[in-house]
């Protein structure tokens, strides 16, 4: 089994995707660190923690990292899609879990350098705690096996400006020192999530497996209402998920080695990811970006493994 880590922002997406990967027998998920971004940290550490004992797993270490963006503050938080306490306006039960003491930064360096094998580290909220990483513990940061990101946008243009995508424009100077570096890390972007569409017939099969699906499902309604009002759609795109999946199962989205570059000014492109796509990229600190995805099967694949989590 793969040991995993995931560093998230719950938001609704971000919950399914820790649904999902407790759902996953490929892979073992060792640590959650939050960070700032949909919602303030204090609620996406809470949510977290609460996603977690959701699913029986509050054993799961949750970490709790960094509050701010590293330079320029986040501009927006995003409680007009993920409702103002990050799961869609859903109450879920307290863990008696407590968070680990150690800042996640902290957390993640320790495991990175402890683990025998290669560990595949999935950030799906601004990259703040992996940049962080890179500059506190460089030596940790090299062993990290697969670096699964959701966050960019190739050729798709942005969804939170015409030019960015939420998480790297929440933070653009950290993505900018991920995309940078060296660590081995597959770009999962706009061009990929936007057409996963998880429909209601979807939703209603994994809801009607038991507690949990039929929580996860309840946590998805507000999305589902956004979606339909903001693009006319009917059903959801659950971009994390989609990142997870590919962190399960290798793979699973056709990816292209090429050089990005983060836009940091202050401009109408700040947050855009550059994507060089005239070539392959032999450089050390290409980006293997995803371009094509098998929508249906991506999406069968969350199905059936949601629905799995209310099984004996
Ligand atoms: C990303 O932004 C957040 O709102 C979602 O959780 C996802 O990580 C999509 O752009
Ligand atoms: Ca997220």
């Amino acid at each position: 089994r793969i040991p995993l880590v995931i560093d998230t922002d719950p938001g609704i997406d971000d919950a399914l995707a820790i649904l999902l990967a407790l759902a996953s027998p490929e892979v073992d998920l060792r640590l959650v660190t939050t960070v700032h971004g949909n919602v303030d940290l204090a609620l996406t550490t809470e949510n977290a923690l609460r996603v977690l004992h959701l699913a029986g797993r509050s054993d799961v270490p949750v970490a709790a990292g960094a509050q701010a963006s590293l330079i320029h503050p986040q501009p927006e938080r995003a409680g007009h899609v993920h409702g103002a306490e990050g799961l869609g306006g859903v109450q879920l039960p307290p863990s008696p879990a407590r968070l680990d003491p150690r800042p996640a930064v902290v957390a993640l360096a320790d495991l990175l350098m402890s683990s025998p094998v290669p560990v595949t580290v999935a950030p799906i909220g601004p990259l703040t705690n992996i940049a962080l990483l890179l500059a506190v513990y460089p030596e940790a940061a090299a062993r990290i096996g697969r670096l699964v990101v959701m966050g960019g946008s190739a050729g798709r243009g942005g969804n939170v400006t015409a030019a960015a995508e939420f998480n790297i424009w929440s933070d653009p100077e950290a993505a900018a020192a991920v995309f940078g570096s060296t660590v081995p890390t597959v770009m999962v972007g706009l061009d990929v999530t936007l057409p996963t569409v998880l429909s209601e017939e979807g939703i209603a099969r994994f809801a009607s497996a038991g507690p949990i699906g039929a929580t996860a499902a309840a946590i998805l309604r507000q999305y589902l209402d956004h979606a339909r009002d903001a693009y006319g759609t009917a059903g959801v795109v659950v971009h994390d998920a989609l990142a997870l999946t590919e962190a399960i199962a290798p793979g699973t989205l056709g990816t292209v080695r090429r050089d990005v570059v983060v836009d940091t000014t202050l401009g109408a492109g700040r947050g855009q990811t550059l994507v060089d796509r005239r070539t392959v990229s032999t450089s050390p600190s290409a980006v293997e970006v995803a371009e094509t995805v098998d929508v249906g099967a991506a999406v069968e694949f969350l199905v059936s493994r949601l629905g799995r989590l209310d099984g004996p």
